[in-house]
């Protein structure tokens, strides 16, 4: 921001004059999670007296692009971005910088350079992958253990690093192989439909120990599939996802799924606070604020953890 945009944000600030206007292009609505996501960007905005230009993209680069655009014509004061793949973001995110709008990200990651958006808030995505593979790997039943992989959106960050992540954990350990993988979208219904072909291709399912899903929503899917094709999951096959929804936690105490990671839906209060400082006195955060990813097993009071998240928007 320069001088003089900066000096009459501090004046419109001090003196109450304008709100502030915030563009947020979200993904869509593929999973529990980006529901709530949007439910908690929409509160905390309500919360600041931020009045919040909100544009849904079905799942659609393009009109992410689009939205970012309109927000830049419209002069926003500042774009939130959850950007649906990591690729394809340069020439926007200059056409936001030039108009000295601050674009920060929200729960993915671009591979633009860093100096095209102002922060990064999100959790470590190949952590996040560490931490569900150690958990098989230290759960694991004795002897060879064939997963199978649901992964996200093809070419989205958290697809890309949940998959390095629980490669590096199993890594050095000669008795689990990945026998299978494929996207299921980050979708319910995808997490079942891909559940069932790899059950077929793995002799009705008997040759699985587990699945690890990229998130919870696929997993639920798969699990459907499992029961309906009579075997018993959190038993026989074993499952571990990530986001920590509030229906894994009503699988997890069924004991039907086994563990998940979590991931907060509040992106936004980070990304508010980091903007406000900005727009206040010039500070810039770091360019990634990194919020915490917490493993939940069924020892961690499922029910309670289902009924402490069952009214945030999930
Ligand atoms: O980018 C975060 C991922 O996107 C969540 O894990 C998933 O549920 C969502 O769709």
């Amino acid at each position: 921001m320069n001088k003089l945009l900066l000096s009459a944000a501090i004046a419109a600030l001090s003196t109450g004059a304008s709100a502030q206007t915030i563009g947020f292009s979200q993904i869509g609505s593929e999973s529990g999670w980006r529901a709530a996501e949007t439910t908690v960007t929409r509160q905390e905005a309500e919360a600041r007296g931020i009045d919040l230009r909100f544009s849904d993209a079905q799942q659609r680069q393009e009109n992410q692009i689009a939205a970012i655009r309109s927000f830049v014509a419209q002069g926003v004061d500042a774009i939130l971005l959850a950007p649906v793949v990591a690729t394809g973001w340069d020439s926007v995110l200059e056409e936001a910088k030039e108009a000295e709008i601050p674009v920060v990200l929200l729960d993915r990651r671009v591979d633009s350079a860093d100096d095209l958006y102002l922060t990064a808030v999100g959790s470590d995505l190949v952590h996040e992958g560490e931490v569900a593979g150690q958990w098989l790997v230290d759960n694991k039943p004795e002897g060879t253990c064939r997963v199978v992989e649901l992964q996200g959106t093809t070419g989205s960050s958290p697809a890309i690093d949940r998959a390095t992540g629980f490669r590096n954990a199993i890594e050095g350990n000669a008795e689990i192989e990945i026998a299978r993988s494929q996207t299921g979208d980050f979708t319910r219904s995808g997490g079942k439909e891909v559940m069932e072909s790899f059950l077929q291709a793995e002799g009705g399912g008997d040759d699985i120990c587990a699945l690890y899903a990229h998130n919870d929503d696929m997993a639920i899917g798969a699990i459907q599939a499992i029961k309906e094709a009579g075997i018993d999951p959190g038993d026989d096959i074993l499952i571990v996802s990530i986001d920590a929804v509030p229906d894994i936690f009503q699988a997890m105490a069924a004991g039907d799924a086994n563990a998940t990671v979590e991931l907060t839906p509040n992106m936004a209060g980070p990304a508010f606070d980091a903007l406000a400082a900005y727009m206040a006195d010039g500070t810039e955060p770091e360019k990634f604020i990194q919020t915490e990813s917490t493993l939940y097993t069924q020892d961690d009071d499922p029910m309670g953890e289902y009924e402490a998240r069952k009214d945030l928007g999930y």
